[in-house]
């Protein structure tokens, strides 16, 4: 996918840039961000929901993948952001993105996290409880001032990767419920109030999903929802967000919609609704954000030792790991991946590919077909742009990879490796340990 192709060296070339020469300058591990790529992914979502239907906005969720830089094409690209907490709102905001095009999420914001989103003037604040509903109001109470909410609402759909289940998911930490009432509630107690501004609805079903109907599901309840909150009450919602979630391919097996059938998917559910409610059409929101950067990025890692079990198994142990991939001992996530320098050979052998990590769970991929390696060789893994560099950590101490945005030939660090002095910039040694 994506401008990765196989160079006259038998390498892997990503945005016109040879992978070994940038895993020589730069170090391993590195993740490779393909700039035309993601911005085509970008450009895929506006079309299909702007493009189509100037009011809807597509959000990128930022926890898939913030830095200054991302924030940057996210803006050109003229999409929104969704944030969950103050941290990625200063990134987005130091990168100079525009704050109403930025939604407020999180289940437990901070006071002093709303204080600081609503003197940015963040677009909408996403109320997830009866607790932040109050306390979002008692803030707005003392700014004086009026904020621009969604209520996030649980319907009660669950969505796996290949199956999901229309009931039962009340129990969930996010969200009102819709089954009991309290969703409708919340609607009543918001409309009551002088200092709220209630927009509209949010859910969000669930994350990697390869199948439609779980979406259209969604924009069904969730629009008969609406309908029966404007019976009940008199008010018209304006917005229906319903959240990110669509599926990438990681490894085979895995055949996700694109992102122009989602949307058909989506606006279609919403549209027959609206005819059968009589109901006026919602501005559409969406919140992509694995379907919009993972695709995109690459792990570049160096192979070290290797452990041959005869007959069972023959273990090759890379620079980087579970730190900066927790995706597979977390989910039991699939990836796959190429000998970036051997790319043109073929298979000679099964490997099990493990991380440096002192963890017996810490592989990356289990039963790879590679051509015979050897240390020094570079293993390439694909699709890590989301949930990889923002999940990362520094256990053993391991350091967070550099990320470098290709395009064209061009390469640009965009994320600086961590050094040592950053793992102890903050410890500190009580006097009387000196
Ligand atoms: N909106 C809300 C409110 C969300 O909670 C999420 C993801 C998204 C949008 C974006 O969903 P996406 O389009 O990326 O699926 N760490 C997990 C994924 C957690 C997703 C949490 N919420 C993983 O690595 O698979």
């Amino acid at each position: 996918q994506g401008t990765m192709r196989i160079n006259d060296k038998g390498h892997l070339e990503i945005g016109g840039c040879d992978v070994v020469d940038l895993a020589a300058s730069l170090g391993t591990p590195l993740y490779i961000l393909d700039e035309a790529l993601l911005r085509q992914n970008c450009r895929r979502y506006y079309q299909a929901f702007t493009g189509q239907n100037e009011n809807d906005l597509v959000l990128y969720a930022s926890k898939a993948f913030l830095v200054l830089a991302m924030a940057r094409i996210i803006q050109d690209e003229g999409l929104g952001l969704d944030v969950v907490s103050g941290g990625e709102l200063a990134i987005a905001l130091t990168a100079g993105f525009p704050a109403e095009k930025i939604f407020l999420h999180g289940n437990n914001k901070s006071a002093a996290e709303i204080r600081y989103a609503l003197r940015c003037g963040v677009g909408r604040i996403v109320v997830d409880n009866y607790y932040e509903l109050e306390l979002v109001e008692r803030i707005c109470g003392e700014m004086a001032l009026k904020a621009a909410i969604l209520l996030r609402i649980a319907p009660g759909i669950e969505a796996h990767s290949h199956s999901y289940i229309s009931t039962g998911q009340v129990d969930s930490k996010f969200g009102f419920t819709m089954e009991n009432g309290d969703a409708l509630r919340a609607v009543k107690k918001a409309l009551a109030s002088p200092h709220f501004e209630l927009k509209g609805v949010h859910c969000h079903i669930g994350s990697q999903i390869l199948e439609l109907e779980a979406f259209r599901l969604a924009g069904r309840v969730m629009m008969d929802f609406l309908a029966e909150a404007r019976q009940r009450t008199g008010w018209t919602a304006e917005e229906l967000d319903l959240g990110g979630g669509l599926g990438v391919y990681y490894s085979e097996g895995d055949d996700p919609p694109t992102i122009e059938e989602y949307a058909r998917a989506v606006k279609e559910s919403v549209a027959d609704k609206c005819r059968e409610h009589a109901f006026p059409r919602p501005r559409i929101i969406v919140e992509p954000g694995r379907s919009i950067v993972s695709p995109a990025g690459t792990t570049v890692y160096t192979i070290g030792s290797m452990k041959d079990i005869p007959g069972i198994r023959k273990y090759v142990a890379v620079d980087g790991g579970m730190t900066d991939n927790p995706r597979p001992a977390l989910y039991q996530a699939k990836y796959e991946g190429i000998i970036a320098n051997k790319a043109a050979e073929e298979a000679a052998e099964v490997v099990s590919i493990t991380g440096r990590c002192c963890e017996s769970g810490d592989m990356l991929i289990w039963d790879l077909p590679v051509p015979r390696v050897e240390a020094g060789d570079l293993l390439a893994i694909f699709s890590t742009g989301a949930y990889n560099y923002s999940m990362s950590s520094n256990y053993n101490a391991l350091l967070r990879p550099a990320v470098v945005l290709v395009l064209d030939g061009k390469a640009d660090v965009i994320v600086e490796r961590e050094t040592w002095g950053d793992l102890i910039r903050n410890h500190r040694l009580p006097e009387r340990l000196l």
